[in-house]
């Protein structure tokens, strides 16, 4: 019998990610003004640690702030797949991925990938009040993180063995993968550097709210770092800002659908150009080191 234990994924969405801050209180007063998000949903963390979750309306925290020098502490997989993140645990366990419990109920697993990056799988939350967009004010939703790394076909192979399947691939640079209907939940790039972010997303509702939200930064202060723009991969609209530690957050429309279960889809392969990233114009961020991911020839 074939159980989510040996499927792909389906309804499985990012849920939260954790950031270090040298400064908590800083950090969330910058993510209060800047994206509408507010400590007072999720609470505090329970532990040692005096960290902040953010969320928005009712639902679950979608951004927790840890005190440390500034990196990705972990990241969350909400799997509304039948069987969850259970049967996802014991999947990756035959594989030999080291699975640990969070918690006596098991709620929450823990797992790395082979860069080192913690992730949580979970199961479904409450997620009441955070779907209704809220053009100006807030963002729809987390939506996904690219993370940065110096050998890509492993990480591949981690999030393909956790049950993700691969939509499209830059070359040997950048890959993009789905959890669900949505063009990628997680994306990779090889930035030469193990480990972390290279950047993470917020869902906007619509192109028009992009005029809003670059108003909206300029008012406080907050430069505008790539876009807006249009990918290549995923044709979603976007525009990149940083928050205090400089941490690459992304705005996001449009992106493209697939409907397994419909049709087949094979994994496209993008040109190594910038114009795949920024079909509007070519433009790579600022960021990032061009000589690395752009072929000598
Ligand atoms: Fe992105």
């Amino acid at each position: 019998m074939t159980t989510i234990a040996d499927c792909k994924l389906s309804r499985t969405s990012l849920s939260y990610v954790a950031l270090r801050t040298p400064d908590v209180e800083a950090a969330a007063q910058f993510y209060a003004d800047a994206m509408g998000l507010t400590t007072d949903h999720g609470g505090d963390r329970p532990d040692e640690r005096k960290g902040r979750r953010l969320g928005w309306g009712s639902g679950h925290y979608a951004l927790e702030l840890l005190p440390g020098a500034p990196a990705l502490d972990h990241f969350g997989l909400e799997i509304a797949d039948d069987g969850g993140h259970l049967a996802v645990g014991e999947r990756l366990g035959r594989q030999g991925v080291e699975v640990q419990q969070l918690d006596p109920q098991a709620e929450t697993l823990l797992v790395r990938d082979p860069d080192g990056n913690a992730v949580h799988l979970h199961g479904r939350v409450s997620r009441a009040g955070e779907h209704a967009a809220d053009p100006g004010r807030r963002p729809v939703r987390i939506q996904h993180v690219t993370l940065a790394t110096a050998d890509l076909e492993p990480m591949i192979d981690f999030y393909l063995a956790l049950g993700f399947r691969l939509t499209d691939r830059m070359g040997g640079v950048f890959a993009w993968l789905r959890s669900n209907v949505e063009h990628h939940s997680v994306a990779i790039v090889d930035t030469g550097r193990t480990g972390g972010l290279d950047h993470y997303s917020f869902d906007l509702d619509s192109w028009a709210d992009f005029k809003v939200w670059a108003d909206r930064l300029t008012d406080r202060g907050i430069q505008v770092q790539w876009g807006p723009g249009r990918h290549g991969p995923g044709n979603n609209l976007f525009l990149f800002f940083d928050d205090l530690d400089g941490n690459h957050i992304e705005l996001s429309a449009e992106m493209e659908r697939f409907f397994d279960g419909y049709a087949d889809y094979a994994p496209r392969i993008w040109n190594v150009d910038p114009t795949t990233v920024n079909l509007w114009g070519g433009q790579v961020p600022r960021w990032r080191d061009v000589a690395h991911e752009t072929p000598a020839s």
